[in-house]
């Protein structure tokens, strides 16, 4: 964490890697971010699973291996499980293996007809599946539109990994968030009861509390804009007044009003994100919401 803090803090504009959010706190105010009025991602994707789940379960096929990377508390996933008979095992993966174990267990519990198989690594680095992994079609579930926080080179990193875990006749179902209304946009990510401002400034008390520094959160301001050039959401936090931070013997100065770049929450048409994947998938059918807000995508690996 120092290294990738120091390195993020001493470049121009400052950036900090947006994983450092998901500490426990973090992660309750993200799971409070969800609820929000105002972010529709989650609703709008649940919504549209709930829907369509008789047709995701015939585009399926039988005998489902479901693998899911950074499962959490596998809830979307609940809807498949419950609904769709097809899935033999599920195979939830995280890095955080306490955490991991225990939602494996409930949910074993409550699907006692389905193999539940957690695997706890950083999928973000390329992996093989257990040896003995049951033999049947694997499909990949990554809900929630998590590849828009994906650095562009990341993206085609993560594909690459996804392909090979599915590139002998499975297929990849994955959430992506779509371009809309700026002020829709906006709003999901600057509301009003400040939830995610305080996700946001969440970032520097987590590494206050891991490495050697001294931030104080009262002297930065949560705001996200739309960057229609890159077409992303972007979180930043603003320097209220001109003030040095301390980051293990490093001094770290910020003038007034200056940025540190915290996330990129990248949206997509329906063609852009066909394209993204091209290299390693063909988008096969694309379930979307009445607004067309959020989308469900069907890939199979080229
Ligand atoms: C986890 N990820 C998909 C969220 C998003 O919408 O990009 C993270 C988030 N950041 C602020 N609000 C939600």
């Amino acid at each position: 964490m120092l290294k990738e803090v120091i390195a993020g803090l001493t470049s121009t504009p400052k950036t900090l890697p947006s994983k450092y959010f998901y500490d426990q706190r973090g992660s309750e105010l993200f799971d409070d971010i969800t609820e929000l009025e105002e972010y529709y991602p989650t609703r709008t994707e649940r919504a549209i699973l709930k829907k369509y789940v008789d047709e995701i379960e015939s585009q399926l096929g039988q005998n489902i291996l479901l693998i899911e990377p950074g499962s959490g508390s596998s809830e979307k996933t609940k809807i498949l499980l419950k609904r769709m008979s097809n899935i033999g095992c599920y195979m939830p993966m995280d890095i955080s293996g306490d955490y991991l174990l225990k939602v494996a267990e409930q949910l074993q519990q409550e699907f006692p007809h389905i193999e539940i198989k957690p695997l706890s690594i950083d999928y973000t680095q390329p992996f093989k599946l257990p040896d003995d992994s049951p033999n049947a079609r694997r499909v990949v579930f990554y809900p929630g539109s998590t590849i828009g926080n994906f650095k562009r080179d990341k993206v085609d990193q993560f594909l690459k990994v996804i392909y090979h875990l599915v590139k002998d006749g499975g297929a990849f179902l994955i959430g992506v968030d779509l371009k809309k209304d700026i002020s829709v946009l906006e709003a999901a990510y600057n509301d009003k009861k400040g939830v995610t401002a305080a996700f946001n400034k969440n970032i520097l008390s987590h590494i206050n509390s891991v490495i050697h520094s001294n931030f104080d959160a009262t002297l930065f301001e949560h705001k996200s804009i739309w960057n229609e050039d890159k077409g992303r959401i972007e979180m930043h936090l603003f320097a209220k007044e001109s003030h040095e931070v301390q980051v293990n013997g490093t001094t770290i100065s910020f003038e007034e009003g200056e940025s540190v770049h915290t996330e990129n929450s990248h949206k997509y048409t329906l063609e852009g994100f066909a394209q993204l994947v091209s290299k390693w998938f063909e988008v096969k059918k694309v379930w979307t919401d009445e607004n067309q807000y959020f989308s469900l995508q069907y890939l199979v690996p080229k």
